[in-house]
């Protein structure tokens, strides 16, 4: 009676949910501590939040990391983020073999530094053949993404475009649409998130702060979902 709720377990229902990580700069305000603190623990969330998804059977995950518009915030911020990633590169290399998670990065990487670039693509390629997909939007923008997709068919010789070319060209090409998308810190939008794939997705919001939210926000979102009816446009 006074116990933990037990988990709640993905089935085919539910193969992909993908978070927006909002609310680390008011968490850090809150305790008078600069926005880089609240990335810091932002990132810890965020390393808590995959291992979670690991146990309860998700195949595809996603974060929202750093936007095509992210590069307008102070240099320090920016730099900090991009630490927070190359210190999760690491540990992510590392943990390769106890870890089965398959890094994915969406976005263009050209304007990341050379040696944090060759990383991420490191890290792609070591993490290949694992098996929970974990895509971390990072230089990501949904508009650019599809501008991309369409791009790649017109340079193919495409005149016409249909869905799957699009589809084909996603940076999220290797997971299905979301069928859940989270985002925290009372904010109500998509900010340019997954503008293609979300035509469909349930969204959940909730006012927890990225760095509180923990495994059991995700099993509250997870019930939420359950509970609804999906018809994709159908009755
Ligand atoms: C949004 O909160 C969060 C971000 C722009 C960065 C997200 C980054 C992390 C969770 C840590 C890094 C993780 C990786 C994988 C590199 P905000 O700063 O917009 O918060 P606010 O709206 O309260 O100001």
């Amino acid at each position: 009676m006074f116990g933990k709720k037990k988990p709640v377990y993905c089935d085919e229902r539910l193969r992909h949910i993908a978070f927006i990580m909002d609310g680390n700069g008011r968490w850090a305000k809150g305790r008078g501590m600069p926005r880089s603190y609240g990335h810091k623990v932002g990132a810890k969330a965020f390393k808590e939040a995959v291992k979670y998804c690991s146990t309860i059977g998700l195949g595809h995950m996603t974060v929202y990391a750093f936007s095509t518009e992210n590069w307008r915030r102070p240099r320090e911020e920016v730099d900090a983020i991009l630490a927070l990633l190359d210190e999760y590169i690491e540990e992510a290399l590392a943990d390769l073999a106890q870890n089965d998670v398959r890094i994915v990065f969406l976005g263009e990487k050209t304007p990341f530094p050379d040696a944090l670039r060759e990383k991420m693509e490191h890290l792609e390629a070591e993490s290949a053949n694992n098996s929970l997909i974990l895509n971390i939007a990072m230089n990501y923008g949904g508009r650019d993404e599809l501008l991309h997709a369409a791009n790649i068919a017109i340079a193919e010789g495409k005149t016409t475009l249909t869905e799957a070319d699009i589809d084909a060209h996603l940076y999220t090409k290797l997971s299905p649409p979301p069928d859940l998308i989270v985002r925290t810190a009372n904010e109500r939008r998509l900010s340019n998130f997954l503008l293609w794939q979300s035509a469909y997705a349930e969204l959940y919001f909730t006012d927890v702060l990225w760095p509180d939210f923990k495994p059991r926000h995700i099993d509250a979102a997870i019930r939420d979902f359950y509970a609804r009816k999906r018809n994709f446009g159908g009755h």
